[in-house]
């Protein structure tokens, strides 16, 4: 047993889609939470930046003694996993493994899409990551710039959203993808929006789900699984608290208090 708290970040909110399974998955774990909202977005910025960013951050949460990270964001599991893998002993944990494991025991004929940021997809994370397995495939990436304002903006359904997700998801589609990865922590509140444009044909991955599931077994593994007790989550954030708390309601669907801590 090892009550030490799980640590999880993101560029900003959206990592709370990863919060909201780690709960109902480890419901006995500690959490500590860090989003960077004075920064974000992370989805146009460099490699270099992205990872002194990310750096700072798993510095600050390493303060609450955690016995794993995970970047929940993927635009920084994609640009700076690595990297933060190199600079600290404590296991990281990235979105991409977990959503590519999941994407290849779910498609059957291997035609897998992958929607996320500008950085995810020009970095090709997902690609390089399925192709490393050797599985044949075909992968097809498409940045959607536009879906996180319109989460942000809690504009999740209607129609100008599908249009929008129509207009998106049209060079996937054309493509006979069986398979789609979710490859941006936002994108899962738009999963009933996708759906309906992708038809039931197309499975989504949800790589918030695919990498609670790979944290519980790397916790039962390692034997590092949390006590039955009371548990805690702590947030942090950058900027003012005020708009993190508001949309937290969304994304978790309940409220929490969160502090902001300036590096
Ligand atoms: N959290 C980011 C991601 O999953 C999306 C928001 C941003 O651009 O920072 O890639």
């Amino acid at each position: 047993m090892d009550t030490r708290p799980i640590g999880i970040f993101d560029s900003g909110v959206g990592g709370l889609t990863v919060v909201d399974k780690v709960f109902r998955l480890l419901p006995n774990e500690n959490i500590v939470y860090f989003g960077d909202t004075a920064r974000v977005p992370y989805g146009n910025k460099s490699k270099e930046t992205v990872t002194r960013f990310s750096k700072e951050i798993v510095k600050f949460l390493s303060s609450f003694k955690v016995k794993l990270i995970i970047v929940a964001c993927n635009t920084a599991s994609s640009l700076s996993l690595g990297a933060l893998k190199k600079a600290f002993s404590i296991p990281v944990i990235g979105v991409i493994k977990p959503g590519v494991e999941e994407a290849l025991k779910t498609s059957k004929t291997g035609r897998i899409g992958v929607i996320g940021t500008e950085r995810t997809i020009s970095s090709s994370a997902y690609e390089k990551e399925i192709e490393s397995t050797g599985r044949n495939s075909f992968v097809i990436q498409k940045s959607c710039p536009l879906f996180v304002p319109l989460v942000e903006n809690r504009w999740l359904s209607g129609d100008i959203t599908l249009k929008i997700v129509r207009k998106n998801l049209a060079p996937l589609l054309a493509r006979n993808i069986d398979t789609l990865i979710l490859g941006c922590t936002h994108y899962p509140l738009l999963k009933k929006a996708i759906q309906k444009i992708a038809g039931e044909k197309v499975r989504l991955i949800d790589s918030s789900i695919a990498v609670a599931k790979y944290t519980k077994h790397l916790l039962d593994n390692k034997n590092l699984r949390g006590n039955t007790g009371k548990t805690y989550a702590k947030f942090f954030v950058s900027d003012d608290t005020e708009g993190f708390i508001r949309l937290a309601k969304v994304f978790l669907r309940r409220n929490i208090k969160a502090k902001r801590i300036v590096f």
